[in-house]
């Protein structure tokens, strides 16, 4: 077992910084994809406040599918342009989402969650998987967790 657990009342940048090393610590030299996205997952989950979901959805055929996550059981296709996942992913672009009830066709997998952050992962220029994070809180998520997550997913995008 690995104890990842962060330094109580640590700022947002140590928090990220700290998750980075962790990210890095168990996914170096592991070849697996499933494995490190995984435990990328359960630490996004044991590390970070006030978070009801932390996974992956892979880019496969042309659709988001599930990959490995922490949370409630979730939607298992998500096609491009829908939903706040599959904006990020047909745009490229990170999306933060104060209020996930004022998002234009937000899907609803959990009815807990209210703010939401998604984090495209990108390897030669192309959208792979998003890193996705769901709170129970509204706007949870600013622009240091964007910048954070942003930070995992070039991290791990040669890892999964
Ligand atoms: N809310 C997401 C769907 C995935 S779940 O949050 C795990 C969306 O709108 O794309």
């Amino acid at each position: 077992m690995h104890d990842f657990r962060p330094t109580p009342g640590a700022a947002k940048p140590e928090l990220y910084a700290d998750l980075l090393l962790a990210a890095d610590a168990l996914t170096a030299g592991e070849p697996d994809g499933v494995a490190n996205m995984a435990n990328v997952a359960a630490l996004m989950w044991d590390m970070l406040p006030q978070v009801n979901w932390t996974g992956f959805y892979r880019l496969i055929g042309g659709e988001l599918v599930l990959g490995p996550f922490a949370g409630r059981p979730a939607c298992i296709r998500i096609a491009l342009g829908q939903g706040v996942c599959g904006a990020a992913a047909a745009s490229g672009q990170t999306q933060l989402v104060a209020d996930v009830h004022a998002f234009p066709g937000h899907i609803a997998c959990d009815a807990a969650s209210r703010s939401e952050l998604v984090v495209p992962v990108m390897r030669d220029g192309a959208v792979i998987a998003v890193i996705d994070l769901d709170s129970p809180d509204l706007a949870r998520f600013d622009a240091e967790d964007a910048a954070g997550i942003e930070a995992l997913a070039a991290l791990v995008a040669s890892r999964i």
